[in-house]
């Protein structure tokens, strides 16, 4: 395994090549994007896309999400209507999944889509990966570069950790802006509907769509999840995870969020201020470091100062509750 920086043109340059020739061979490659990084394989090579679930552990009833370059090129593999292309438009590149019809004729494999009859496409908006999904020529499925179940990586050192020995590359290009997934939105016959908070505010999709999203509701049993990110348990620390803390016991680690800590943090094992000014999108970027450096300090418990949950705000409560869920 070689982890590839990116800081002059040169080494850009080198690690580019190195991820391209890794993804021909059908190889893994952890890719930065401005979400979260992504275990990146080719989507239309059914062996090498085997391998992603195999190196997370990853039940292969949940779809891969299919990165492309551009909105021309997603259009090659989904069935785009004038609502699907308005969202397009709007957020990409950025941090919007597009869940839509598959086209009978994608080369994308069914193992990617799960064996569905739709597939989720995005165009990411880092540089680097772009400019590899543009010289690789096909789609690359990249789910987060975590084992199943386990928070998702920011840094590439995360990756390492995580997905060290299964994956030939990791190009670092430095910790993820965004910091929490792609929201994921489903728009195919009727109206569209949320299947993940993400990255990009409901009421930002809504105000495109002119109109409210659908909710896609919870899944009835863990065994058949719509979508992993949906699985009850997920992102989840080895600490035990408590939400709405307004008060911390001694020796627990604490997030924190805005200017006040929660009383009797003085006394806590180790505090992590989400954003002092209460910035949700300084929030969401900082989210799973927080809980990886937490776990990493030892602490049993991790207590949890409430989070607005409008605008961006969504996606972290939603990603926190899953991280404080009981453990299968
Ligand atoms: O920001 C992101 O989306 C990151 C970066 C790497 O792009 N990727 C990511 O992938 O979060 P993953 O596999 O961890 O989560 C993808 C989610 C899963 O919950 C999966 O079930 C859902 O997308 N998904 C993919 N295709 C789908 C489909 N056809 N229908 C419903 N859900 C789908
Ligand atoms: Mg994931």
């Amino acid at each position: 395994m070689a982890v590839r920086g990116t800081r002059d043109e040169r080494e850009r340059e080198a690690a580019i090549a190195a991820a391209v020739t890794a993804l021909s061979a059908g190889r893994l490659v952890g890719l930065p994007t401005e979400t979260v990084y992504g275990l990146g394989a080719d989507a239309d090579d059914g062996r090498a896309v085997a391998a992603i679930y195999a190196a997370k552990g990853r039940p292969s009833f949940n779809p891969l999400i299919a990165h492309v370059p551009d909105l021309a090129t997603a259009e090659r593999h989904g069935v785009f209507d004038d609502r699907a292309r308005a969202l397009a438009r709007a957020f990409w590149p950025g941090p919007l999944t597009l869940v839509v019809a598959k086209r009978p004729d994608s080369p994308i494999s069914d193992l990617a889509s799960a064996g569905l009859d739709t597939i989720g496409l995005r165009v990411p908006a880092n540089a680097v990966t772009r400019e590899i999904l543009a010289r690789f020529g096909r789609p690359v499925a990249a789910p987060s570069a975590n084992r199943s179940g386990r928070v998702s990586p920011t840094r590439a050192a995360d990756v390492v950790e995580e997905l060290g020995a299964a994956v030939a590359e990791v190009i670092d290009d430095g910790p993820t802006p965004v910091g929490v997934e792609s929201t994921i939105v489903a728009v195919l016959d009727g109206r569209a509907r949320l299947l993940r908070p993400g990255g990009v505010p409901r009421e930002a999709i809504e105000a495109i769509l002119g109109e409210t999203l659908v909710d896609e509701p919870p899944p009835v049993d863990d065994a058949a999840p719509l979508a992993p990110g949906m699985l009850a348990s997920h992102y989840a620390p080895r600490a035990r995870v408590r939400l709405e803390a307004t008060t911390v016991a001694p020796g627990e680690a604490v997030i924190s969020f805005g200017p006040d800590r929660p009383a009797g943090a003085e006394h806590a094992a180790v505090v992590f201020d989400l954003s002092p000014t209460g910035d949700l999108a300084e929030a969401a970027a900082n989210l799973f470091r927080a809980l990886r450096d937490l776990d990493a300090s030892g602490a049993t418990t991790i207590a949890v100062a409430p989070i607005p949950a409008e605008g961006l705000g969504e996606a972290i409560v939603d990603r926190l509750r899953r991280a404080a869920a009981p453990r299968p």
